[in-house]
């Protein structure tokens, strides 16, 4: 079931070990973020005009964390709903669900945005077109 997957997403916030040494925050799969972790990858150097993501997943849930520096992510539902959340804390992330457009931007210079994925990469799971992505919606 696709539709209403927006109410999927939500701000999470990791535990912080901190002591004398500095902070410490740990993520686990299947235990602080709803899936196992089969992927990482992170982004940094972009400007703040960029806009990246820009896609839906038919089978990737995501969970984002701007490690260092701030940037936000604009949601759609692709039935006209939309939320804006801001990333400006390394113990807070984001999840994101199957089915959503997201749009990151405004990225701080020295933005550093984790992501968790839990999936492999799988370029065929990517919908990139938002008229598709908007059709496929409707279609559900
Ligand atoms: P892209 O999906 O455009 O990045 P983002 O959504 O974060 O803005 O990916 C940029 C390039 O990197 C593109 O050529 C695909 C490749 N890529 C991989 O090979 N594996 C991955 O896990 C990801 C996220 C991207």
């Amino acid at each position: 079931m696709i539709l209403h997957n927006m109410n999927k997403v939500k701000m999470l916030e990791f535990q912080q070990r901190g002591d004398e040494r500095g902070h410490l925050v740990i993520v686990e799969g299947n235990q602080d973020i709803p899936f196992e972790i089969k992927r990482t990858f992170y982004i940094y150097g972009s400007d703040p005009e960029v806009v990246r993501g820009q896609h839906a997943n038919r089978e990737s849930e995501f969970v984002l964390i701007n490690v260092a520096g701030t940037s936000k992510v604009r949601v759609k539902d692709g039935e006209g709903n939309e939320a804006v959340y801001c990333l400006n804390r390394p113990h807070t992330g984001i999840y994101l669900p199957t089915m959503v457009w997201k749009d990151m931007y405004d990225f701080s210079k020295d933005s550093v945005l984790l992501v968790l994925a839990s999936t492999h990469y799988d370029p065929d799971e990517y919908i990139r077109d938002y008229d598709e992505f908007v059709h496929i919606i409707k279609e559900n």
